[in-house]
């Protein structure tokens, strides 16, 4: 039976979708084959990643629905054999269209359990977009990975993650979250932690090359490396946190203590700056968002400092904020400082807190009139 639907087109690829699926955000189970337009982003970004990784990969979409990220990895990205899974039988229609769709014959659909999947087939690039946490899937994903492979990892629970849901967080990835500006920073950093002591388990530590928090969702992608002195490195960058609502102090531990009583998140870096470089929007779907984003992502200041908000300053000091560009230009001539892509309004600096208040208070627009 042919599947239902309509044809949209993401990137240069056609995509049967079905009729009721999802539009915005998070994304509703709506009928028995799950779509959410939204998430075109996110796909766009795999693309870009799998093109800039420049060598030919066997990529496994394990939980691809309607097989949209895979059939446009195939279509979009040169050199891949691409696996397009789903444990739903209702899915496959769906994914054997979209193939045919676009004439692909370096896509195949598979209709399995990810865990049986990937105890049977490894590949250089494992793809994990499950309906709210991956924890259950990590293992399994880590065991489908090949040596120095990529882990492609979403979470959509982001109540548990960002300290919605705290007691949700402790079971779930065993972390205490942050809430407040620092949650979504927190919660990427919880969810990577929780695949840095996964893979440690076997003997394998990582690297990320690329990690965000966008619209509803975390998203990271991670060069698997091997060995056990990777491993112990690996986990030599987790961590706990402490954060002063009152002062806006922080900092950071290796060690949990009285003092450090949130995480343990992953306090290395979020991306990889050289590969960022290679990653180019043009055809993407959302061509401007990814070159913003990729702008941001490329010139964050992304290991230690947790991020900064401007109202969390103008409500502490009491004064205006300025605009946050010129902020940036302010602060970067006495220290690092750059805008962090969680939110329009966050930045980080490790201009120290004392210095930081001082330079907010000289450079709100409040200033001049105080003076
Ligand atoms: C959020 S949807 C995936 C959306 C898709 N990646 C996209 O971009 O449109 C999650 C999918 O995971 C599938 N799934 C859930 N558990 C699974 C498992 N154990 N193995 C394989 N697929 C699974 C569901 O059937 C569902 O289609």
């Amino acid at each position: 039976m042919n599947p239902e639907g309509s044809i949209i087109t993401e990137g240069s690829t056609k995509i049967l979708v079905p009729e009721n699926h999802s539009v915005h955000g998070p994304g509703k189970i709506m009928g028995t084959v799950f779509f959410n337009e939204q998430m075109s982003f996110n796909r766009d970004i795999s693309v870009m990643f799998l093109r800039a990784m420049g060598r030919d990969m066997t990529v496994a979409d394990a939980m691809t629905a309607t097989g949209s990220r895979a059939v446009r990895i195939a279509n979009e990205v040169p050199n891949c054999e691409v696996t397009a899974n789903d444990i739903s039988a209702d899915a496959i229609p769906y994914i054997d269209a979209n193939i045919e769709l676009n004439g692909l014959e370096n896509c195949r659909s598979s209709n399995r359990n990810m865990h049986g999947l990937f105890a049977d087939e490894t590949f250089d690039y494992v793809d994990l977009d499950p309906f709210g946490s991956p924890v259950p899937f990590i293992q399994s994903a880590i065991r489908g990975c090949r040596r120095k492979g990529i882990l492609a990892i979403t979470a959509t629970d982001t109540a548990p993650l960002a300290g919605a849901h705290a007691p949700k967080c402790r079971r779930r990835y065993q972390s205490e979250p942050i809430r407040g500006f620092m949650c979504h920073e927190g919660g990427l950093r919880i969810l990577m932690c929780t695949i840095a002591k996964e893979l440690a388990k076997y003997d394998r530590g990582m690297k990320p090359l690329l990690s965000f928090y966008a619209d509803h969702y975390f998203r990271t992608y991670i060069q698997v490396l091997e060995g056990a002195e990777n491993a112990d490195r690996t986990l030599a960058q987790l961590g706990y946190m402490e954060y002063h609502t009152d002062t806006l102090e922080r900092s950071t531990s290796r060690t949990y203590d009285a003092d450090h009583k949130y995480g343990p998140f992953w306090l290395g870096q979020l991306h990889d700056r050289e590969f960022l470089d290679r990653m180019d929007p043009t055809g993407m779907a959302s061509e401007k968002r990814c070159a913003k984003y990729l702008d941001v992502w490329r010139n964050e200041i992304d290991s230690e400092v947790f991020v900064y908000d401007m109202s969390e300053l103008s409500s502490h000091i009491k004064m205006s904020p300025p605009k946050i560009d010129d902020f940036m230009d302010f602060l970067s001539q006495h220290g690092r400082a750059s805008k962090s892509h969680v939110s329009p309004t966050s930045f980080k600096t490790d201009i120290p807190l004392d210095e930081l208040k001082s330079l907010y208070r000289e450079f709100s627009p409040d200033a001049s009139r105080k003076l």
